[in-house]
């Protein structure tokens, strides 16, 4: 069997050695004679699987000890719920700012406006989110109860390159397409989350990275399941939670630590960037999609010059073992998602195939 490379934007390749410890434990669990995802929640042994994920996550990450891990049902859009449901109360005013940066960063907008009084901080929207839009965070009301952004934005290929520095007012980040792949200073967040399904795991649910002094303000009508603090009070077991997602999460990280960690993985992600970025520099074919001053590492966005050769193009390399590169239909184009688990010699071969696509169409 040959694996491609996996340019999808999410559920996302995966190490290669992550999915075959998990062939190989899935039907007898070190020994146990019954596979992980037929165990219980409570029994020691994913005691051991979850413990070890908190760890690693902690060792990996460097985040300070004033932060729980909580591992929450439901992806990243149901956070675009639980933010609002768990943050807004923090001040009577029940008010929010948003930066809008794209979709994501618009749908988790028009969510939290169900709960309260949400202002949009800041929009790209008139040049179709082809980057971070300033924002000056000394504008904000005192009475905002948190500010809300998207640091990496998927369908358009865009980062924020440095934080916003919001004082006092606690600063909320999707981190759901980069989280781990960037050394990060976690201090300058109240709240971080991210749906496993690019850098941690299989998708369906989300790590939250939550400060302390945040929790035990949720709405009073905030379901359970939505509580943040019914997460940290019952180590993300208040009820069954998705065990399966969490051991893949496990042996993700064991990768990342093999890798050497964050900061090894944060050069080859940047190496693996300039790759594509450069060979789209280098022609008139190309064209990036995102401002050179906001451009991700993780989603590469570009279109050729001529449109109509887009599908030729993402058909060509899908017959190379290039998987999945057209882009989201909000930008069009070619986006090539190029995640943590995605080896330089993915996007090596990837920039092989444009020059020759180029040399036969140009
Ligand atoms: C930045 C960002 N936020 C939110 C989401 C939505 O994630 P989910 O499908 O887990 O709800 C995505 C999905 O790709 C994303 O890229």
């Amino acid at each position: 069997m040959t694996r491609v490379f996996n340019f999808g934007a999410g559920p996302a390749m995966l190490p290669t050695s992550v999915m075959e410890k998990a062939r190989d434990e899935f039907l007898d669990f070190r020994g146990m004679g019954a596979g992980l995802i037929e165990i219980s929640h409570r029994c020691k042994e994913f005691d051991a699987v979850i413990d070890k994920t908190d760890a690693l996550f902690k060792e990996l990450s460097g985040i300070p000890d004033n932060y729980k891990i909580l591992y929450v049902h439901g992806g990243a859009q149901m956070q675009f719920s639980a933010i609002p449901l768990n943050l807004l109360n923090l001040k009577p005013a029940h008010k929010a700012a948003y930066v809008d940066s794209g979709n994501f960063a618009m749908l988790a907008r028009k969510e939290a406006s169900r709960f309260g009084n949400v202002i949009c901080a800041a929009t790209s929207e008139a040049t179709n989110y082809d980057r971070i839009p300033a924002f000056d965070p000394q504008a904000l009301d005192a009475d905002t109860s948190y500010v809300h952004i998207t640091s990496n934005n998927t369908i358009f290929g865009t980062r924020w390159q440095q934080f916003p520095d919001t004082g006092s007012i606690p600063l909320v980040a999707d981190m759901t397409s980069e989280l781990l792949s960037r050394k990060l200073d976690y201090n300058q967040f109240g709240v971080i989350f991210a749906g496993l399904q690019k850098n941690l795991g299989p998708a369906g649910m989300a790590l939250v990275l939550i400060r302390e002094d945040l929790l035990g303000h949720a709405l009073p009508y905030t379901p359970s399941l939505l509580d943040y603090s019914v997460y940290a009070k019952n180590h993300s077991l208040y009820n069954t939670n998705n065990t399966f997602a969490i051991y893949m999460m496990m042996l993700v990280l064991e990768w990342l630590k093999e890798q050497g960690g964050v900061d090894a993985i944060q050069v080859q992600n940047e190496k693996k960037a300039k790759l594509i970025y450069d060979a789209i520099d280098s022609t008139d074919f190309y064209i990036g999609s995102a401002h050179k001053d906001h451009r991700s590492v993780m989603n590469v966005t570009f279109n050729i010059a001529k449109p109509e050769l887009t599908d030729t193009f993402v058909s060509e390399a899908n017959k190379q073992g290039l998987y999945a590169l057209k882009g989201h239909r909000l930008v069009g184009g070619i986006r090539a998602s190029i995640y943590n688990a995605m080896p330089v010699e993915g996007c090596q071969k990837l920039v092989d195939f444009m020059k020759d696509f180029e040399k036969r169409n140009g």
